[in-house]
Formats: structure tokens, C-alpha cells, sequence
């Protein structure tokens, strides 16, 4: 684990004492599967939030018990895809439309060769047309940003679509230097919202300290 140069300006690391708490419960080796749920569903609100940040906003006429007035809320011409990348991103889907009821989900099916830790697709509920591409926001969502390279082609097939990279984010719970590192290679620009920068990946490519294989602590798996 060498050091390696990351651009913080573009990841924002959410350091909320409740993102805290619910992290440390996440990686606890003892946490049974119920709880890395419930504790990724708390992180997942705070770091959707922080994403929804780029919305678009208009204002919209809205009668209250007292008066009418010109509130601000997220434009409805825009069009919001969480896309989760499978099976772990999974677990911020039922927090993030509870959250932005519009959105559409689009999964992504990839997984990791164990040798090359290259990703390997084998779902992909990504329309081949994208009209008004840059009417369009993407959340990208996987709980661990290991090498990177899963979140680099779904950026790539979403960028391909003509989406501006501006309109697409990634967020990811515990993300390791070389992930991000590998990312804004290529996209220098594109924004990375996380809980935590862990030290690195060992040489099996997990995280560490990170919590393990998410997937399989998330879907009791093990
Ligand atoms: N994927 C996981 O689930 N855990 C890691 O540590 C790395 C990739």
C-alpha cells in the first residue's frame, strides 16, 4: 500500500458523527446481518443527501395554511436514475427512493474476477438511448470502491450515453486510495461521495480495514 495522490476536492467524505457510529457497526467482524443493513441505510441517507446537493431546483407555487408563496423545490423535468451496481449496491435502493421518490432504478450487473480483479458484466438495465442526456442525473451506488474498476464501466456507459460527467456521482460507503486514484485518472472531474478513505487494498483486492466482502455480509452470504 503505497502512498498515492488523491484529489480530495472531488471526494467529499461525509465525517457526521451518525455516519460514524453506523460505520463502525458495519465493520465490526460480530455485526450480524440484520444490523449492517439497518447501519447502511442510515449511512445511505446522509450520503444521498449529500449528493442530491447537484439537483436542479425551480420554484414552484405552494399554499400553506397561511399564505401562497414561490417555494423552491427539485425541478420535475429532470430525470433521476440510482443505478446500483450488483448485487451489494443494492442495499442504498429502498433508502434512496424512499428519499427521491422519482428516480428510476438501473441495475448494473458486474462481478469481480478473482484473479484479475477486473469486473466482469452480466446485467445491464442501462437503455441504449438517453434522450436529453444532460436533463439526466445519475447516482451510481456500490458500498465498497475497491479498484475501481466496476465504478469506472458503469461511468463509462453512462458517460457513453452522453451524460454529462457533472450530472454523475458515486457513492460508495468505504473506498480504498486506489479506487478513487483509478477513477479520476479518467475522470478527473467527477464527484465521489463517501463515509470513509480507508489505507488501501490488500493483495486479494479487499479493503482494509474496510468490513469485509460487503456483499456477502449484507445478503448473509458468508
Ligand atoms: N468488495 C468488497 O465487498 N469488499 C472489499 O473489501 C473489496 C471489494
Amino acid at each position: 500500500m503505497s502512498q498515492i495522490m488523491i484529489n480530495k476536492n472531488k471526494v467529499k467524505v461525509i465525517l457526521n458523527p451518525v455516519v460514524l457510529q453506523n460505520l463502525c457497526v458495519m465493520r465490526d467482524k460480530n455485526t450480524d446481518t440484520q444490523n449492517i443493513r439497518i447501519a447502511a441505510r442510515k449511512i445511505t441517507r446522509c450520503l444521498l443527501y449529500e449528493a442530491a446537493t447537484n439537483l436542479p431546483l425551480v420554484k414552484q407555487p405552494v399554499t400553506t395554511p397561511i399564505a401562497t408563496f414561490d417555494a423552491l423545490t427539485i425541478n420535475p423535468d429532470i430525470n433521476i436514475i440510482i443505478s446500483p451496481i450488483l448485487r451489494a449496491g443494492l442495499i442504498f435502493t429502498d433508502e434512496a427512493i424512499d428519499i427521491l421518490p422519482q428516480a428510476c432504478i438501473r441495475h448494473i450487473g458486474m462481478y469481480r474476477d478473482e484473479q484479475t480483479l477486473k469486473p466482469i458484466w452480466y446485467y445491464n438495465k442501462v437503455p441504449m438511448n438517453a434522450e436529453n442526456p444532460t436533463n439526466i442525473y445519475v447516482y451510481i451506488t456500490d458500498p465498497m470502491l475497491a479498484t475501481g474498476n466496476s465504478m469506472l464501466d458503469a461511468i463509462d456507459l453512462y458517460v457513453s450515453k452522453g451524460i454529462p460527467v457533472s450530472n454523475i456521482k458515486c457513492i460508495c460507503i468505504i473506498s480504498a486510495p486506489e479506487g478513487l486514484y483509478n477513477i479520476q485518472q479518467k475522470y478527473p472531474d467527477i464527484e465521489i461521495i463517501t463515509a470513509s478513505i480507508d489505507k488501501g487494498l490488500n493483495d486479494k483486492g479487499y479493503i482494509v480495514p474496510g468490513m469485509g466482502d460487503a456483499g456477502d455480509r449484507i445478503f448473509n452470504t458468508l
